[in-house]
């Protein structure tokens, strides 16, 4: 009986890994000329800090965390997202000593025991960058303009950014307050789910996606018409700050987020096409009150994750096949081998991907062989070859075989690959 993998959790086959390495170079670089700094994390957390920080009645931690109990007895969790393991780790390394302000990235896998569906998986992967010690709105602007350039240099066209202002601990209550009043009238049209959450988290009513959830919240009161002073100039600064940047933007005013730990600032970048119902791309926000909650000196952040996979599928299908140019080299007989595989480290020095054929049997199966793996050209050394102090070079693209002397054979694949 054969094993399968596990359902939710992917593979992630050669012929996709080129578009995941495309995001990472491309976040990388991107990200850099930002200023941001790459942190590499634990997959595995105590369970506790999550609790802590995504919130304890949030469908991440009441149904979607792979917690487990270690062999003392510890409960521990796969990491369901990456900033609150990133705000323990900036705590216990002290990191803002070193920095008033750490702008930082990750990448790698995420875990959530949601219902798989297109677009949505149980092992996910996230890109993610998160701006420590700054409070000014022209932050999570300019972080906005730097998601923008990221899609951008990806190719990607037809997503539109949505934010919208959480408030704070001063405001939020009040808010809190009038919905949970409004929602109470509205008892009988809401879903288990949110009747069971009014008091505690009422706002996770207008993110619901029950129909009769969606039409009961359309009159809700605007959190917008509760924010303070100080959240209200927030939210202008940061309308200022998108279009100084020139990022286009939409504010929603519904737009709540699945985890406890947003203050103010609030986004999502949506895919008009290609992903269905799961088309949020990335999103994020402010959480000025993190650091302190858990411990750290008061610090006001911003950040965001995007979603690998969501991304991926929004690329144009091939547009990633396999740049590299293989020599894929047939050697014929022992002294042929011996030649021949000096010949093919000589090659790999000089940056080229070779592929050295083992099979034996007929020169025209070897080139079948040639053409599956993909390759740009075949290199034949036979006895002729040996004799003569030549290899034959048939270039796959045309079809076209020419003997090449070993010593002009780097520049002559150069010259062929036109670079
Ligand atoms: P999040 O909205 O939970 O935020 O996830 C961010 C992105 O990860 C989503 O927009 C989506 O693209 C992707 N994603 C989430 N769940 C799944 C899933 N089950 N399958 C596939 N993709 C998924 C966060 O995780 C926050 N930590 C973002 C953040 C960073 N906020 C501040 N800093």
């Amino acid at each position: 009986m054969t094993i399968s993998g596990i359902r939710g959790f992917n593979d992630i086959l050669p012929g996709e890994a080129a578009a995941w390495k495309r995001m990472e170079e491309e976040a990388e670089r991107v990200f850099s000329s930002f200023g941001f700094f790459e942190i590499r994390l634990p997959v595995i957390e105590k369970t506790e800090l999550f609790l802590r920080t995504i919130g304890e009645t949030t469908d991440i931690v009441e149904k979607q965390m792979y917690s487990f109990l270690d062999r003392h007895g510890e409960s521990l969790s796969l990491r369901p997202e990456g900033t609150a393991p990133l705000v323990r780790s900036y705590i216990e390394h002290k990191l803002y000593a070193a920095n008033s302000v750490s702008r930082l990235f990750y990448k790698g896998p995420m875990f959530r025991y949601e219902r798989p569906q297109k677009g949505r998986y149980r092992q996910f992967y996230q890109i993610g960058a998160e701006v420590l010690g700054e409070e000014s709105p022209m932050v999570d602007a300019e972080a906005l303009k730097m998601l923008s350039i990221f899609l951008s240099g990806l190719g990607i066209r037809g997503t539109s950014i949505e934010v919208n202002s959480l408030g704070c601990i001063e405001c939020r209550p009040t808010y809190k307050e009038e919905l949970k009043e409004f929602l109470n009238l509205k008892k009988e049209s809401l879903c288990e789910n949110c009747l069971g959450r009014t008091d505690k988290n009422p706002l996770r009513a207008l993110d619901c996606k029950n129909p009769s959830c969606v039409e009961a919240v359309k009159e809700a009161p605007s959190i917008q018409g509760f924010l303070c002073a100080g959240c209200k100039g927030h939210f202008e600064g940061l309308k200022k700050g998108l279009d100084a940047f020139g990022v286009l933007f939409k504010i929603n005013p519904k737009m709540v987020r699945g985890l406890d730990y947003y203050t103010r600032t609030t986004f999502e970048v949506l895919a008009k096409d290609g992903l269905g119902s799961q088309n949020a791309v990335a999103a994020g926000g402010r959480y000025d009150g993190l650091v302190k909650e858990l411990g750290g000196p008061k610090t006001p952040c911003f950040g965001f994750a995007i979603g690998m996979e969501r991304l991926a599928a929004l690329f144009a299908e091939g547009s990633f096949a396999s740049e590299r140019a293989i020599v894929y080299c047939v050697f014929m007989g022992e002294e042929a081998e011996k030649k021949g595989f000096a010949l093919a480290g000589g090659l790999r020095e000089k940056g080229e991907s070779v592929i050295v054929d083992y099979g034996r049997g007929a020169l025209k199966d070897a080139f079948k062989r040639s053409d599956k793996a993909g390759a740009r050209f075949t290199l034949v050394i036979g006895s002729d070859e040996l004799r003569e102090g030549v290899v034959t070079l048939k270039d796959m693209n045309t079809g076209a075989q020419e003997k090449v002397k070993e010593e002009n054979l780097v520049s002559r694949l150069k010259a062929l690959k036109g670079v």
